[in-house]
């Protein structure tokens, strides 16, 4: 047996030996199994953990247990409209929930961020739900699970929470701070990128997936709607190449009126020393966040590299972000794919606005740490754009160790070479992006499920 094949086969143990059942049917999976590291809420099933999970499932083929997941989280979403600040809104979906049993019986019970550290509902949920649900229907011969009354009905609710009108501008949907992935406090609060790109992906999904008929139309029309000024804004706003720093560099400020060159009064003094020299000449990537006299230039992976597989972002844009990420291998990559984000906040930034959080110290965790998991975007984005050379490199740096260390969450330092602090081992994402990266690579055509 290869190298590649035993690894990938150790992987899928810890996949398997991570799901949950609920009355003897698998629902999900936990996002660890570590024994040694206190587990806090790593023994419940995570909403976006199982997103990357059941991606991987349904790439082998596996499709009762997405099923069971989708069908779950579909029975917690909150379908009440309520009017206080306690309660989940009307179409949230929870962030994690567990199997308990008591005296005999089981019950499942969701953590809609009531109960989370920091208290932050998630706004990803919906959108991973609606992600996967349509990776589902294109793999599983099942039509009806989506043209059910109550998974249409679903996908509305979710539309309704997420196109109504709020006090803002944008077109881009504004989230508090540690609302997804990153669920700490780390400056990235407003708009940032990662949910604005996955806030299009489902957009796109629901579109889709609402069937014919009087009132999913006028849904689908809002949803097309919003789905082309996310893609003129993002695309042009939020996108830096040399162009166009040299433009913000030497931009107007203060301009009134809808003609004004700089709409959201972005000050030049705002842009950070290591990004003068840091842009290749090929490269250019999606900032982070944009705001009222804010943009943050520093780099998301996860928004850059899924703007690219779902056409939000342009082919050459795609091939930019790839080059800026070659051309910075070492600082991205480095021994583990890859940075969460870079380069870390420090210093007086990270006081500020991590709130001194010990967690997301410079280099480490969120703030500019390296997650394995991401693996699987790096993988999907290198096959989309044809450089599968960038992907046997970063299969080359990660194989060596990602089992000897025991698949872990994350890694520190400015190259990803420690294993994180407060890592937890056999974390099922990370073994859920290394299957998916395999199979991407032996089959590239299985891309379309995304
Ligand atoms: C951490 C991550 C979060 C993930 C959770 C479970 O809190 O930041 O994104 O969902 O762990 O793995």
């Amino acid at each position: 047996m290869s190298k590649r094949k035993k690894l990938l086969s150790e992987a899928m143990d810890v996949l398997e030996q991570s799901i949950v059942y609920h009355e003897g049917r698998p629902i999900g999976c936990v996002a660890a199994q570590d024994d040694e590291q206190e587990q806090v809420n790593y023994d419940q099933v995570f909403v976006r953990d199982f997103a990357v999970a059941g991606l991987a499932f349904l790439l082998q083929g596996q499709t009762k247990i997405v099923r069971n997941f989708l069908r779950e989280v579909l029975h917690l979403q909150n379908h009440k409209v309520v009017k206080s600040c306690f309660q989940p809104a009307a179409g949230a979906m929870p962030v994690s929930f567990k199997v308990v049993k008591q005296n005999g019986s089981e019950e499942v019970v969701a953590d809609y961020g009531e109960k989370a550290i920091g208290r932050v509902a998630p706004v990803d949920a919906v959108l991973w739900w609606l992600l996967l649900l349509r990776a589902y229907d294109k793999t599983a011969d099942d039509a009806d699970f989506v043209k059910a009354d109550d998974t249409q009905a679903g996908i509305r609710a979710i539309l309704d929470l997420l196109l109504q009108p709020r006090f803002d501008m944008f077109p881009t949907l504004f989230v508090p701070d540690g609302s997804f992935m990153i669920d700490r406090r780390l400056g990235v609060y407003g708009h940032p990128l990662d949910i604005q790109v996955l806030f299009f992906t489902a957009l796109r999904a629901a579109r889709e997936l609402l069937i014919d008929g009087d009132t999913n139309n006028a849904y689908r029309q809002s949803a097309a709607e919003r789905l082309g000024h996310l893609k003129r804004f993002i695309g042009t706003q939020y996108w830096l190449d040399t162009a166009r720093l040299n433009e913000l560099y030497r931009t107007d400020v203060e301009g009134y009126g809808v003609n004004a060159k700089n709409p959201l009064n972005v000050y030049p003094d705002t842009i950070p020393e290591w990004l003068l020299n840091w842009l290749p000449n090929d490269g250019g990537f999606f900032v982070g966040n944009l705001g009222p006299g804010r943009m943050d230039f520093r780099f998301f992976t996860a928004g850059n590299l899924l703007a690219g597989i779902t056409n939000l972002s342009t082919e050459a844009q795609q091939r930019s972000v790839l080059a800026t990420i070659e051309a910075h291998w070492d600082n991205l990559v480095g021994d583990m794919p890859m940075k969460v984000c870079y380069p870390a906040l420090e210093g007086r930034d990270w006081q500020v606005l991590t709130g001194s959080d010990p967690k997301n110290r410079p280099w480490s965790y969120q703030n500019a740490g390296g997650w394995p998991f991401l693996l699987w975007l790096l993988a999907a984005a290198c096959v989309d754009a044809e450089r599968n050379d960038l992907l046997h490199k970063a299969l080359d740096a990660a194989e060596p160790h990602i089992r000897d260390d025991g698949w872990q969450e994350y890694y520190d330092g400015t190259r990803n070479r420690l294993i994180g602090r407060e890592s937890k081992a056999f974390q099922t994402w990370t073994a859920a992006g290394y299957i998916i990266a395999c199979n991407l690579l032996e089959k590239p055509r299985t891309i379309s499920l995304l």
